[in-house]
């Protein structure tokens, strides 16, 4: 956690507006305003739910959550992006109720719980959101929300809270209030976001720490193709079912294995026959995809970022051809941008099922990537995709005002 000057966050703009919005609606300054990253994956596609390793990092999208404590034991939440304001007395039942607010609620009833276990009376407060992160598009909008959140009721209601209290509180908010059955990764990525690194997280035994990318020669671009999927969560749910009972099956033949991600090649390929098509396929993509992202982090570690980019590309391939998670819009931006000069490699980003690609490329190759891309995709759906560059930043943090 961290202080950033004005000047140097950008999300300072919509910070201001948000601000007057707040004074608007409440009639006083908010006390602070906190700015949460949005995260993209780059390796570790849906091995979180299995236990393996992931390799995430916060961009410089993301929420802002203005706040101020109220003495009379009301809360309010609302948003500049959807209608209406949520409106309680913080002693009653939450009123939970199938919004997008369900989760800054969801974390607000977790710390109001941790206060009362320390025997504070139960405060006020009103929460407006705000911010640039697109919702639904595999950018983790819910994670950056819970997260921010979290660190900032924290330092409203002088809880102290570490940065893994934050993941808790954010994933109780999220399983437990929500009833998603979202894995580790996301709420891991935006509290433990170090500028200028990706995260390595093993999520077996949920162990972490910072991998460097040099700033100087790569960047980061996420290119959006603007498809959302209704029906994304159930087919989300499904594949950790499929993961789930091949488990169940593979484990016959290893038993001392504890999740997917410990099953070694040779025990898929004894069960093959044991196994339901799509189940081992979708086993041989977890299986796979453990060994290629233990490999892209030794690449990276040894400066072969092209090294790194190659095993991206193979993640899709493997998401499109045995998760089955693709779909035709991310295949086209996958293969337009691999084919850029200076692009070392792409894949889907988040679930899937539409949304977003993760491209890695060589710093100067941005704009060729944007036009060869743009072109191509807009030529095929008649729609332009956005594409856009990110630096890796840090976590949640206070804007200074
Ligand atoms: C979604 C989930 C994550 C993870 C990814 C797939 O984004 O929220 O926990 O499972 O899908 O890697």
């Amino acid at each position: 956690m961290g202080t950033a000057s004005p000047r140097d966050e950008p999300a300072f703009a919509s910070a201001t507006s948000l601000a007057e919005e707040f004074r608007r609606r409440h009639g006083a300054e908010p006390e602070s305003i906190w700015f949460s990253p949005g995260r993209v994956n780059t390796m570790g596609a849906h091995l979180d739910y299995n236990g393996g390793p992931v390799m995430p990092c916060a961009i410089d999208r993301g929420t802002l959550v203005a706040l101020r404590r109220r003495a009379d034991g009301r809360a309010t939440i609302a948003s500049t992006s959807f209608e209406g304001e949520l409106s309680f007395e913080v002693r009653a039942p939450p009123p939970r109720g199938g919004r997008w607010s369900d989760y800054p609620l969801g974390v607000l009833h977790a710390l109001l719980a941790r206060l009362r276990s320390e025997g504070r009376g139960p405060s006020g407060v009103d929460l407006l959101y705000g911010g640039d992160l697109p919702i639904g598009a595999g950018l983790s909008s819910s994670a950056s929300i819970c997260v921010g959140t979290a660190r900032a009721l924290s330092e409203a209601f002088e809880l102290e809270s570490s940065d893994l209290q934050v993941v808790e509180a954010a994933l109780l908010a999220e399983r437990g209030f929500v009833g998603v059955r979202c894995g580790i990764m996301d709420p891991y990525a935006v509290a433990m976001a170090r500028p200028g690194a990706l995260l390595w997280l093993d999520c077996k035994d949920a162990s972490w720490t910072s991998v460097p990318l040099d700033l100087e020669s790569v960047s980061i671009a996420v290119l959006d193709t603007h498809v959302r999927r209704e029906l994304a969560q159930v087919a989300f749910n499904e594949r950790v079912q499929q993961c789930s009972a091949a488990f169940e099956v593979l484990r016959t033949l290893q038993p001392a294995a504890t999740c997917l991600r410990d099953i070694e090649r040779a025990t898929l390929e004894r069960a093959r026959a044991l196994l339901e098509p799509p189940l081992a396929s979708r086993a041989a993509h977890v299986v796979e995809e453990v060994a290629r992202t233990f490999e892209a982090r030794d690449a990276l570690l040894a400066g072969d970022v092209a090294g790194f980019g190659a095993r991206m590309t193979a993640a899709h391939a493997s998401l499109r051809a045995n998760f089955e998670v693709s779909v035709r819009e991310l295949d086209l931006l996958v293969e337009c941008a691999t084919s850029v000069p200076g692009v070392h490699g792409a894949r889907l980003t988040g679930a899937g099922f539409g949304g977003c690609v993760v491209a890695l490329l060589a710093r100067g190759a941005e704009q060729e990537l944007r036009e060869a891309c743009g072109a191509a995709f807009a030529g095929l759906h008649g729609w332009r995709p956005s594409i856009e560059v990110y630096r890796p930043g840090g976590g949640p943090r206070r804007l200074a005002r």
